[in-house]
C-alpha cells in the first residue's frame, strides 16, 4: 500500500489528528475482532498523545498494549518507554493489568528478555513456531539519522528476519525492539514525526533510492496501511 503522508500545521494538529485515526482504527479492531492491540513507540513526540489518550473513554478492557521497542532500563527510570507511557496515560484509565505488555528488561541479559517477550507474544496471539502475528496499530516514531523503533543505522538488528524481537544497539546500548518482519505483518503502521531536525532523514527515506541500512525506516512496508503524520516542521521540505 502506498504511505498515506499528512501534514499537519503544528504539533497540536499533529497529536489530535493521530488521536482520531488511533482511536478510529482501535474502535475498527474491536468491531471486526472483539479487541485491539496497540503498539506504542517510546521517545518524546508520542508523550502529548498519550496524555490526550488518557483524557478518552475507550473500553480499556478490549485494547492490549505492547511496546514496540524498550531501553534496557528498569520502568521507574528516566529513560523507560514503558515509564513514559504508564505517567503520561496508562497509571490514570481503568485499564486490567494484564492488559499492559511491557518488555521485560529484568533478566541482566537483553537477548534472553528479548526470547522471553517473544515467548509473551506467542502465549497472547497462541502463534505457531515461525508464525509472526499481526498487531493492530504499530506507533512508530522517527529519529533525526532515520532509525525507527531501536533498529538503528548499520546494526545487526536490520538483518534479523527470523524473530519477532531482537536487541538493538544504540551506542553501544542496548535496547529491545520489534524487527523489521514484525513491523511489516501490521494492519496499521503510524509513523508519528515532529520538529526541523527530521526533514533530513525524511527526505532519504522518501527518496526514490538510498540505502535502507542507513535510513532504516526505509524497511517499513506494512502489508497492512502505512500512515506518515508529519508537523509543519518536519514535512516543510517534504515533496513525493
Ligand atoms: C525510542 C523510540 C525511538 C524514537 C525516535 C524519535 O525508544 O527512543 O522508540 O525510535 O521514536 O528516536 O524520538 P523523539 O520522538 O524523541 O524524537
Amino acid at each position: 500500500m502506498k504511505p498515506q503522508v499528512e501534514i499537519l500545521p503544528d504539533a497540536t494538529a499533529l497529536i489530535a489528528r493521530s488521536l482520531d485515526l488511533i482511536i478510529d482504527k482501535i474502535a475498527r479492531a474491536i468491531t471486526e475482532r472483539g479487541q485491539a492491540t496497540l503498539v506504542l513507540s517510546g521517545g518524546n513526540t508520542p508523550k502529548p498523545l498519550y496524555e490526550a489518550l488518557a483524557k478518552q473513554t475507550l473500553p480499556w478492557p478490549q485494547l492490549h498494549i505492547f511496546w514496540g521497542d524498550e531501553r534496557y532500563v528498569p520502568r521507574e527510570h528516566p529513560d523507560s518507554n514503558q515509564g513514559m507511557a504508564r505517567h503520561a496515560w496508562l497509571d490514570h484509565i481503568e485499564i486490567p493489568p494484564t492488559n499492559l505488555h511491557p518488555m521485560p528488561t529484568l533478566a541482566g541479559d537483553p537477548q534472553r528478555d528479548a526470547e522471553n517477550y517473544e515467548n509473551e507474544l506467542a502465549r497472547f496471539f497462541h502463534l505457531s513456531a515461525g508464525e509472526f502475528p499481526r498487531f493492530d496499530v504499530i506507533l512508530l516514531g522517527l529519529g533525526d539519522d532515520a532509525h525507527t523503533a531501536s533498529l538503528f543505522s548499520h546494526t545487526l538488528a536490520l538483518q534479523v528476519c527470523d524473530r519477532l524481537i531482537t536487541v538493538g544497539n544504540k551506542d553501544g546500548q542496548p535496547r529491545l525492539t520489534f524487527t523489521i518482519p514484525l513491523i511489516n505483518q501490521a494492519r496499521n503502521v503510524i509513523f508519528l514525526v515532529a520538529g526541523a531536525s527530521k526533514q533530513n532523514a525524511l527526505h532519504h527515506i522518501f527518496a526514490p533510492s538510498a540505502d535502507p541500512h542507513t535510513y532504516p525506516a526505509r524497511f517499513i512496508q506494512p502489508q497492512g496501511d502505512l500512515y506518515w503524520l508529519l508537523d509543519a516542521a518536519s514535512g516543510e521540505k517534504f515533496t513525493k
